[in-house]
């Protein structure tokens, strides 16, 4: 049985004020039947996690540099996450990928800085809308599966994120098929790497206009183990619905 992860993603939103939806979070959800994740921006992250202790709140990072210290200005390391708190780190987003321009082999290093730093990363794919219409879709996953997830992964400390670019924002869903149809492919992808145990016990999010009045829809696709939330995650009254449909799943 995989543990179903509700992941809350707030982007660059999110003053200090904002941490109050952590508690509306916490008291909506004082013994959640699956795990929650919220990654607010770095500054609110020290936070965050005072906010989030003696709840069953998880805190993370939206991004980390794959190196552990240096001469990065304005990047932050997998163990100043770690040490600021944070369980887990989110790797690989599109718009990272987009507006810096990151490849798959940026997205492996990371993802291997946050596994050694003891992150459990959340690595984001997912295809454009030119691939999809070229019908290139999963030739996509299966390139980003391959360059971006290192080798020493296991089920506990890497969560996939199926993440179609044109989903993001847009309030544009794939058909519950279209999810199905890729998130059986990750799963297939996964075990034939990992073997049956790593690969079958790995979870695999959808992500890309989640809220309350799709999710519990999504959730009964298959192979569908969650969720990483977008502009639904910023309040709790709009979390807190995909929440509970991911807990009815
Ligand atoms: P939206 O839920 O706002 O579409 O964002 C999804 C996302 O990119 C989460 O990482």
């Amino acid at each position: 049985m995989r543990r179903k992860l509700a992941a809350g993603n707030w982007k660059m939103n999110g003053l200090a004020a904002s941490l109050s939806e952590l508690d509306a979070l916490t008291t909506a959800h004082a013994d959640p039947k699956v795990d929650i994740l919220i990654c607010p921006p770095a500054p609110l992250i020290s936070a965050a996690v005072v906010q989030a202790a003696d709840h069953p709140l998880a805190i993370g990072g939206q991004d980390c540099h794959s190196a552990a210290s240096g001469a990065h200005t304005g990047d932050i390391s997998a163990d100043m996450l770690r040490d600021a708190g944070a369980s887990h780190v989110i790797v690989g987003h599109s718009e990272r990928r987009t507006d810096h321009g990151e490849t798959d082999d940026d997205v492996r290093a990371k993802t291997r800085a946050a596994l050694e730093a003891g992150l459990i990363a959340v690595l984001c794919i997912g295809e454009t809308l030119e691939e999809r219409e070229a019908a290139n879709t999963l030739e996509i996953i299966a390139g980003q599966l391959a360059g971006s997830v290192p080798d020493l992964v296991t089920a506990e400390n890497l969560v996939i994120a199926y993440e179609p670019v044109w989903a993001i924002g847009t309030g544009k869903v794939p058909t519950l098929n279209q999810i199905g149809e890729v998130h059986d492919f990750i799963r297939t992808k996964l075990i034939q790497r990992f073997g049956d145990g790593v690969g079958n016990s790995m979870r695999i999010l959808y992500g890309g206009s989640v809220k309350g009045s799709n999710a519990a829809d999504i959730f009964a696709v298959s192979n569908v183990d969650g969720a990483l939330v977008g502009g639904a995650s910023l309040k709790a009254e709009d979390f807190s619905p995909i929440v509970s449909a991911l807990e009815s799943a």
